[in-house]
């Protein structure tokens, strides 16, 4: 049912381009930014594993430093990518965004703070070289745990925007700002789908790498494309768990539209089930016959298609929790 509408649009002039144009740009401009944090995000932590498990031995020392060479650049590539969307999202949903902006104002200025220093911190770690590498893993970890809460207030601050039932009383409960969105019910499984999504790809990236030096370095490159396709096969068998967690915590008429309610849901959901399933046998064969075409093509080819349908899957979710006050369209 549509509410009374006490939420004012964000400007009395028209879209200046066709709705759809917004829309389309507001996906695929998201995508590429997931891309990006997932790469720069997923890739630290396996960083870091590497080093853990190798116990400073020079060999997980080396995957540490490669891939702690490539973050000041993917870091970078995750904000400029980040502020498209940004620009697409106020456009099309910004009385939403921004009220829900507001509401949890602290946290939400906190992610600049955050940024800065996780930046600094990418750049330091970069610097540092296998032999003298000083506070390498501690600052590594920290850079990383401040980008894991920048996600977490990017999924606070999203959800907040489709629930404005819930803003009244949370503005009311604390107008200074000091707010997150800790009682929605699918903010965690959100938010992990998200993460462990990352570590999936943080693998494909070390497969890329073990992509770069197949002929150079044999040896180097099996091993980053052993430990990048099992750090990738294992997030994903986990992921089948946070997805299900997830369906299971949205209301139930939301559920329903992944279920035979909303046709093109439902069929976006079978291609994200059956191309993350898929891929888990295909990287698993890989990896059995060092194949590092099929770990290297195939599979990142399937994982992008399963991006894209779970972007556009989210996107049904907003609009259909925004139904009762808005058709953004
Ligand atoms: C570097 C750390 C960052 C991480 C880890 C990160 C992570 C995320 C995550 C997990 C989401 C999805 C949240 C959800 O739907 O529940 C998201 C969405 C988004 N991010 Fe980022 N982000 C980062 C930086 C940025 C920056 C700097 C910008 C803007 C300049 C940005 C712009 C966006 C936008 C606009 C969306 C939502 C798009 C939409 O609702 O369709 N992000 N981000």
């Amino acid at each position: 049912m549509m509410q009374p509408n006490l939420i004012p649009t964000l400007d009395p002039n028209p879209l200046p381009a066709p709705y759809w144009v917004f829309k389309l740009l507001l996906i695929v401009t998201f995508f590429l930014h997931i891309v990006a944090m997932n790469f720069m995000l997923g890739g630290g932590v396996l960083a870091l594993v590497s080093k853990w498990r190798s116990k400073n031995q020079p060999k997980g020392n080396r995957v540490f430093f490669d891939v702690a060479k490539k973050l000041p650049v993917l870091l970078p590539a995750t904000i400029t990518l980040g502020i498209a969307p940004l620009l697409f999202v106020q456009v099309l949903y910004g009385q939403y965004f921004y009220t829900s902006s507001i509401i949890v104002a602290w946290p939400w200025f906190l992610v600049l703070v955050f940024l800065t220093i996780a930046y600094y911190g990418f750049y330091y770690v970069s610097f540092q070289s296998g032999q003298h590498h000083g506070r390498a893993g501690g600052v590594m970890l920290f850079s990383v745990i401040l980008t894991f809460l920048i996600g977490f207030v990017y999924s606070n601050n999203l959800t907040l925007s489709q629930t404005p039932s819930r803003w009244g009383g949370k503005y009311f409960s604390n107008p200074a700002g000091w707010n997150l969105n800790l009682s929605e019910p699918t903010l965690i499984p959100r938010f992990l789908h998200f993460m462990v999504a990352a570590v999936a790809m943080g693998g494909l990236l070390l497969v890329f790498m073990a992509l770069a030096n197949w002929k150079r370095d044999t040896e180097y490159a099996r091993q980053l494309l052993q430990f990048g396709g099992k750090g990738f096969m294992y997030a994903t068998r986990a992921q089948i768990l946070v997805g299900i967690w997830f369906l299971a915590s949205l209301p139930r008429d939301m559920r329903m539209l992944y279920m035979g309610d909303n046709p093109l849901a439902t069929i976006l959901l079978l291609v994200g089930v059956a191309g993350g399933i898929g891929s888990i046998f295909l990287m698993s064969d890989a990896l059995r016959k060092e194949n590092i075409r099929v770990a290297a093509y195939y599979v990142p080819g399937i994982v992008g298609v399963v991006i894209l349908s779970m972007s556009v899957m989210r996107d049904i979710l907003r609009n259909a929790y925004l139904k009762p006050y808005f058709q953004p369209d």
